[in-house]
């Protein structure tokens, strides 16, 4: 009985290789992006295709090369193995043409991924050119500050979680950590950054596709690290010059009275003290704080909680009933609102368009 099940054991592996090596194939397929949106087997910039195509390059040859042993490895213990009455197979130790072979085979194996590896790590890491978009990243705990210069440099725009990118146009980020160690990823962006605190580390790519692509935070940063999401939004040009000018305009002003009271509960209240909502054709604060997100345009955003809730009102109500329930550790107390208050702060935030 032991013997058989140990048996059924070993038949099961080939079965198993054979569905790891298909699940991997599928990897390439639409649905898998469905299930596993945080797949890097579907690249949307040149960054991400460039090291896409050096991965599958190497998998292809490790795959290759280990057919090539292990069969031939396979075939020699067979061939030459123990048989009574047989003389002892020919001995090669010290025979130098086999020496001079299987050092020359390896080191031809070697350059064949050095070459292309050392040229995509020089095509990826290139200075961005002149025209390159240059967007300012900052890491918290727990959410993604972006910052766009507008206006000729004048103005800057500031948006938090959902980066907003062109499609065509080269795409700088400028990146650092306003407190701990943080690691920017949007796996089908390409690249993976550290996001250091009095360090800036740049990460350039062009964007081909427009669409939504997900990402999160990938270095430990402390209770809400697996929290700590963002979306990158692929615009045609047209359709980022819009979003760009609508964000550079000040928030729009109340238009009725339950509105009107949820913007005084906000800018008069303790929201203040960590939230700048922008105001006014020059753009003057109404708040002054810099702590938590920039609202100025938060109706407009998909998510929130740095991308772990969808933007409605169900959701605004829960989290700011109770930040910290939400994510843990969030910076954003339990301000004890009232559920009246609640109401009037959603209806204001939605408005924020
Ligand atoms: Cu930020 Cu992990």
């Amino acid at each position: 009985m032991k013997s058989r099940a140990k048996r059924s054991g070993y038949s099961l592996r080939m079965p198993a290789f054979g569905l790891a090596l298909l699940t991997l194939l599928a990897a390439c397929g639409e649905d898998h992006l469905k299930t596993y949106p945080q797949t890097t087997f579907a690249p949307v910039t040149e960054f991400a295709r460039q090291s896409d195509w050096l991965f599958k390059y190497t998998l292809v040859l490790g795959v290759l090369v280990g057919l090539f042993v292990f069969g031939l490895l396979g075939y020699i213990v067979w061939r030459f193995r123990y048989q009574p009455g047989h003389p002892e197979p020919e001995q090669v130790h010290g025979n130098a043409r086999l020496e001079l072979l299987w050092t020359f085979i390896p080191a031809l194996i070697l350059a064949a991924i050095a070459v292309p590896t050392v040229r995509t790590i020089f095509a990826t890491q290139r200075e961005a050119p002149a025209n390159a978009l240059t967007i300012e990243v900052h890491g918290w705990q727990w959410w993604w500050e972006y910052r766009y210069a507008v206006n000729g440099g004048r103005d800057t725009v500031v948006t938090a979680n959902e980066i907003h990118v062109p499609v065509g146009t080269p795409v700088q980020l400028r990146m650092t950590s306003g407190d701990v160690l943080h690691s920017f990823w949007i796996p089908q962006m390409g690249g993976k950054r550290d996001v250091i605190p009095n360090k800036v580390n740049t990460l350039n790519f062009t964007p081909e596709e427009p669409g939504v692509y997900l990402g999160q935070c990938a270095e430990f940063c402390g209770d809400s690290h697996a929290l700590m999401k963002m979306r990158m939004i692929a615009h045609t040009p047209e359709g980022f010059q819009e979003w760009l000018r609508n964000e550079a305009g000040p928030a729009p002003t109340p238009r009725d009275s339950a509105v009107a009271l949820g913007k005084q509960l906000v800018t008069k209240g303790a929201c203040a003290g960590c939230h700048v909502i922008q105001y006014g054709a020059s753009r003057d604060s109404a708040t002054v704080g810099r702590t938590g997100p920039n609202l100025t345009h938060f109706g407009s955003r998909r998510t929130l909680a740095a991308g772990i809730l969808e933007n409605n009102a169900e959701n605004l109500a829960k989290w700011l009933k109770n930040p910290p329930e939400v994510k843990p550790g969030s910076k954003m107390p339990n301000l004890n609102l009232k559920d009246e208050e609640i109401r009037f702060i959603v209806a204001y935030l939605q408005t924020l368009q």
